[in-house]
Order: structure tokens, then sequence, then C-alpha cells
């Protein structure tokens, strides 16, 4: 660690883990209730479980993007963070803004539109902590000596992330243009400008894990961009097939989205092209396999799995079935939560001065929940591609069918046992780092230096 002000991300980081923890109870719940085990029903009905689950799903990764932040921005403009006390305000309102909406969930207040749970009056909270967390970045790197490209491309992303969050807080009476604006939101994040902020840290960690020349790495960082924004914006209408707009979106959409993975697969070569590169390897094993596990599971998860169902024809069937979680899990694990547990794996060591670099507790982490979450994303797909066949194509009653897919969720209970084991693993190394400290400052700046040279 080379400032001092670095350590606020570790508040971000650790409340990531404890929101994933939680929401990882929320999809047992509902696993159990796919499986017709649904005691809680009365006090957690379906609803608010899986409310509960997205969002904290949402939170807990956007907690991770601010603690990378914080990390990155001082690191990559050469100056302490612009204001550490504010950074912490910003850090207690966020934490608080995300208990009550998620407590808020659990007694009916919450607005039935995916993703976008969230009620309006909380989001003028959200938008006022996030302008907050982009001023004190903005400022750090105007003060800073440098401003690269990676933290360029990363604050960006965060900016447009904010920006694209508004066109889901207008009010609309129409359910078409609701419709149509929420997936301003929930596609151009996850298909669009997240995409910056990924390409942003993943960028930052083969830097400092591979000894790449920057120039390098930053090349193919323009070409991940140029590629996302070519197919993600107008890829957006794999989303307007079947909401009640004008017919055109079929073509558009279609065509445009079937180039998205190749951001995707740009990713990856981009991640195994600068490992393979690099001849000084950092000895923080752990976070190069989960850097380089980032890219690889982003393209299987999102590229491909996305493409399964995206052509009109496909996913007039597939549309909002059990295709769609399994889509869902392996698209988000693989692009944004690994990214999340990359940088946390990577930064922790340099807080805190402790080198779990590559223990077998770590190995474990990985490779449990990264199986874990593969035989996840097998069982939803077999629960999914039998309820398409029983409810679209023989035309079972939609609650017939779910009686009849009810024992791929043993499977899913099993698989997601196994990847929980993972992520408790991941978070007793996490614990096992301690808190950050400021000895550990200069942590990391020799094998720095010895890149360089
Ligand atoms: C023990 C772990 C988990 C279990 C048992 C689980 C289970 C579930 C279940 C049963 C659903 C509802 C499916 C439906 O009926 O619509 C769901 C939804 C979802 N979960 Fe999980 N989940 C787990 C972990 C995760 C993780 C780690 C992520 C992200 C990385 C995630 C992302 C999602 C998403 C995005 C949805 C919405 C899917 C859709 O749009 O159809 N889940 N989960
Ligand atoms: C990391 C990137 C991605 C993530 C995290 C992600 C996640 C998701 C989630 C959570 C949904 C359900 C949304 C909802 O119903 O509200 C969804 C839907 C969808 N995704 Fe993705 N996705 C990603 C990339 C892609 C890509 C690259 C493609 C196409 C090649 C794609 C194709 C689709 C399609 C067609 C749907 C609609 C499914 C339906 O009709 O029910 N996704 N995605
Ligand atoms: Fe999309």
């Amino acid at each position: 660690m080379k400032f001092k002000s670095q350590k606020v991300a570790y508040y971000f980081f650790a409340l990531s883990m404890l929101l994933l923890s939680l929401q990882i109870v929320y999809g047992f719940i509902m696993a159990f209730a796919h499986m017709g085990f649904d005691g809680l029903h009365e006090w957690i009905p379906f609803n608010a479980a899986t409310a509960t689950h997205k969002n904290l799903l949402v939170v807990w990764i956007l907690s991770g993007f601010m603690g990378a932040g914080y990390f990155i921005i001082p690191d990559e403009s050469d100056t302490e963070l612009w204001s550490v006390p504010l950074a912490l305000l910003q850090f207690y309102s966020f934490a608080i803004v995300g208990v009550i909406a998620v407590v808020g969930f659990h007694v009916g207040w919450f607005e039935g539109r995916k993703f976008l749970e969230i009620p309006r009056p909380l989001d003028y909270l959200v938008a006022l902590n996030v302008i907050l967390f982009l001023v004190i970045l903005l400022m750090t790197m105007f003060k800073g000596k440098k401003r690269t490209t990676t933290a360029w491309v990363l604050t960006s992303g965060l900016v447009f992330a904010a920006l694209l969050y508004l066109p889901g807080m207008i009010w609309f009476d129409n359910h078409t243009v609701d419709s149509f604006f929420r997936w301003w939101v929930v596609h151009l994040w996850v298909e669009g400008v997240w995409e910056l902020i990924m390409g942003g840290i993943l960028a930052y960690l083969l830097i400092k894990l591979t000894g790449v020349d920057r120039e390098v790495i930053e090349k193919w960082l323009y070409v991940i961009v140029g590629l996302t924004f070519l197919s993600g914006i107008l890829g957006t209408g794999h989303h307007y097939y079947f909401i009640g707009v004008p017919k055109y979106w079929l073509i558009v959409g279609g065509i445009f989205s079937a180039l998205e993975p190749l951001a995707f697969l740009g990713m990856t070569l981009f991640a195994i092209q600068m490992y393979r590169k690099g001849n000084k390897k950092h000895p923080n094993k752990l976070a190069i396999y989960w850097t380089l596990s980032t890219a690889i599971v982003a393209f299987l998860g999102a590229g491909l799995l996305g493409l399964a169902h995206t052509l009109p024809g496909v996913n007039l069937y597939t549309h909002g079935t059990l295709v769609t979680a399994m889509h869902g899990h392996l698209a988000f694990w693989g692009a944004y939560a690994s990214l999340v547990l990359a940088i946390i794996s990577y930064s922790m060591p340099l807080m805190t001065g402790r080198k779990i670099y590559d223990n077998s507790i770590g190995h474990m982490a990985f490779w449990f929940s990264n199986i874990g979450m593969i035989g996840m994303t097998m069982a939803f797909a077999a629960a999914g591609v039998a309820q398409v066949y029983m409810e679209r194509i023989v035309g079972l009653d939609f609650m017939q069918a779910q009686l009849e897919i009810e024992p791929h969720f043993f499977v899913l209970i099993i698989a997601a046992t196994v990847f929980s084991i993972g992520i408790t693993l991941f978070i007793i190394n996490f614990i096992k780092f301690g808190v950050p400290v400021d000895e550990a400052i200069g942590e990391g700046e020799e094998f720095s230096a010895l890149q360089t040279s």
C-alpha cells in the first residue's frame, strides 16, 4: 500500500463480505421454497426473498466497486485520498441506506420492478451517496500528479453507472414505457458501463500482477471499451422483444446483442495474453487466479450463456424462465462477483501486511466456489429447459410445471452447499488478514519497483 488513506477500502470490502453471506441465506430460502419447503413463507414470502437476494447482490457488488475505487484511484493518481472523513461518512450512509432497504422489503416497502425494488424516496438517498463517492474520487484524481488511462476508464464507468441510475427513478404510468427505461439501468449497467469498471479493475490488476508494460495493457483497454459500446448499447434491444415496442427491435436487439460476447471474449484473451507475456509474476497466486477466472468465467456466463437465449426465436420460449436464472448466476458470478474477490485478494495483503498469498484455504475457496457455481448453473439449466418444454411447448399450467421441476432444486441445493463452503473459506481468509495497519505502507512497493526496473 502506498498511501494511508487507501485503508478506507477495507470497510467497503468487509461490508461486501457481510452482504454476500446474507445474499446466500436468501438464495437457500428460495431454493427450499422451490422444492416445496416454504416454512418461512409467512415472514419471508418468495417476492420478499427474491427482492432481497437480488438487491443484496447489487449492493455488495457496488460496495466492492467503491472499495476498489478507494484503493486504486489514490495509487494510480499518486496522492492521498481527497478526504478520509467524507469517505467514511459515505461508507456509513451507504450501509444505513442498504439496511433500511432490506428491512423495508420484509414489511412490504418495495416497488415490484425487478432489480429496482428500492422505493423512490430511498433512491434519492442512494443518488446523494453516490454523488459524494464520485466527488471524492474525482477530487483525488484532480489533485493527483498522474491521471492514467486505467483510472479514467474506472472512474468514467462509475460516473456513467451513477447517471444511468436516474432513468429508473422517473415515474411512468405506462407499463411499457416504465419497462423500456428500467432496462436502461439494468442492461446498460451490466452490459455497458459496469464493463468499463471491469476493464479498469482488470487492467489495474494485470499491470500489478504480471509486470507487463502499462502501455500495452492500456491499449487493449481501448479495444474492450470500443467493443462494449458498439454491441452493448443497441444490444439493449434483446429486452425489448415482447414488451410492446415497435417490431424493429427484434432485428436490432438480435444482431447487436449477438455481438456482445465479443467484448467478453476480448476481455478473456486480454487477461490470458497479458498473463502469458508477463515475465515477473507476482507472488500473490490467489489474486492471479481470481483475476484470470473473472475474465474466463465472465465469457462463459455472460458471453456464451447470454448468446444461448438472445436471439428472438429462442427468447420467445425462454423469456423469464429459469434459463434466465441459469445465465444470471454465472454471468454475475464470473464478471462482477469474482472481480470483487480478485481486488480483495490483491489488496488485503497490501493493506494489512500479512502475506496470505498462496495458502490452502485460499485455493480451496477458489475451487469450491467456482465448481459449486458451475453446478448451480447446470441445475438451473436443467430446470429451465424442462420448464420451457412443459410450460411453453406442452402447455402445462405455470404452477404445474413448477411442481414437476422440484427435484432439480435438490441438485441446486447440493451445488449451492459446495459453493457456500467456498465462500465461507474465502471469508475465513478475509478475517485472518485482520484489519489494515499503517505499518503496511510501502508493502508491495518493492515488487512494483522490480517491475519497472
Ligand atoms: C447459495 C447460493 C445461492 C442460491 C441457492 C441461489 C438461488 C437462487 C434462486 C432460487 C433464485 C430465484 C430463481 C427464480 O425462481 O426466479 C435466484 C435468483 C437470482 N440469483 Fe441466486 N442463489 C445463490 C447465490 C447467488 C449468487 C452468488 C449470485 C450472484 C453472483 C446470485 C444471483 C442471482 C440472480 C442474478 C438472480 C435473478 C435471476 C433471474 O433474473 O432470473 N445468486 N437465486
Ligand atoms: C456480465 C454481464 C451480464 C450479466 C451480469 C447478465 C445478467 C443478466 C440478468 C440478471 C438477467 C435477468 C434480468 C431481468 O430479468 O431483470 C439477464 C437477462 C438477459 N441476458 Fe444477460 N447478463 C450479462 C450479459 C449478457 C450478454 C452478453 C448477453 C447476450 C449475448 C445476455 C443476454 C441476456 C438476455 C437475452 C436476457 C433476457 C432473458 C429473458 O428474456 O428472460 N446477457 N442477464
Ligand atoms: Fe441485457
